[in-house]
């Protein structure tokens, strides 16, 4: 069985593979041809966080494919009561036939694959963003024509966007630069393992990081779950913004993303945003059509 946990666990060609049925399922959507591939599946979907992306994305996606989704608020469910993850995963595995979750820890993704016994794909965890980042490359190579070779520079917190970006990144060939203030870098076994597998820069120095980049990337200063720290966050985190400066030490053609939702005038300027509002519109667009792809990778049959 076939789950979507991290990116760590894919391989550059399945994600080259899901990344190639995207662009197919985005071009036939465009062109209003109809592929119910997953006709009849259900998908779960657990929110333990806010979402607008995600579950629209996911909602849209189970509907173009033919199937359907129940949106699942942990207010709701008895797991926001106490019920335990091993429990819930057994009991939901005899209903649905996948389950998307958007949680605070990665070992509770991790449980529900381990106990359940249907695919399981990570919406985000404190951890990894991996659906997010799929969407990422897949708009990187629409704008760029390829995703190998070109430097992707992540300025801001090491959250669970750096750390999917940069496994992702690495995975499909690029060089990755992320320029963090210290005590606030990415995982350190990722940073370990992308250097070991990659060409990889971490500086507290973000003109260092994004001197000549191809692909800026940034995410806000406080995550969901960390509100009781935005305070402190808006203090270390200032500066670490891409703005007018940073734009002129990436190459001047670079583009510019963000996973959205988006601070003005804290990570990224009101300026910059406007002015690379196209690609931050499509890189949220093909939320929709990268997580078409994974669902479908994840739940067709010969992945059984
Ligand atoms: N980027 C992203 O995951 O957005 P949502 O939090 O709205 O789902
Ligand atoms: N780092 C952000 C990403 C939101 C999509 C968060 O976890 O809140």
């Amino acid at each position: 069985m076939k789950h979507f946990l991290k990116l760590m666990d894919w391989s550059p060609k399945e994600i080259a593979s899901a990344l190639n049925l995207a662009d197919q399922l985005k071009y036939e959507k465009k062109n209003g041809i109809e592929h119910h591939l997953l006709k009849g599946k259900t998908l779960g979907m657990i929110f333990q966080k806010s979402s607008t992306r995600t579950r629209v994305s996911f909602e849209v996606g189970m509907y173009d494919l033919g199937g359907s989704a129940l949106f699942l608020s942990s207010h709701d469910l008895q797991i926001g009561r106490g019920e335990p993850v091993e429990d819930t995963a057994r009991v939901l595995s005899r209903y649905l036939d996948a389950i998307m979750i958007r949680t605070f820890e990665q070992k509770e993704v991790e449980t529900l694959a381990e106990y359940g016994s249907i695919p399981i794909i990570n919406g985000l965890t404190d951890y990894c963003h991996p659906c997010q980042v799929m969407a990422d490359l897949m708009t990187i190579r629409e704008h760029k024509g390829t995703i190998k070779g070109n430097k992707l520079c992540y300025i801001g917190d090491g959250n669970n966007m750096a750390n999917s970006l940069i496994v992702g990144a690495i995975k499909t060939g690029m060089t990755v630069a992320v320029g963090c203030p210290k005590g606030y870098q990415p995982d350190s076994e990722i940073m370990k393992w992308a250097n070991e597998n990659g060409s990889f820069l971490c500086t507290d120095d973000i003109l260092e990081a994004a001197d000549g980049a191809d692909v800026l990337y940034t995410d806000v200063w406080a995550s969901m779950g960390q509100e009781s720290e935005r305070e402190e966050r808006m203090k270390v985190f200032s500066g670490y913004q891409i703005n007018d400066r940073v734009m002129d030490a990436a190459h001047k053609d670079a583009m510019v993303m963000h996973c959205l939702p988006a601070h003005r005038e804290e990570e990224i300027t009101a300026k910059v945003f406007e002015q690379h509002a196209g690609e931050i519109f499509d890189e949220a667009e093909n939320r929709l059509h990268a997580q078409k792809a994974i669902l479908v990778k994840c739940l067709s049959d010969d992945n059984k």
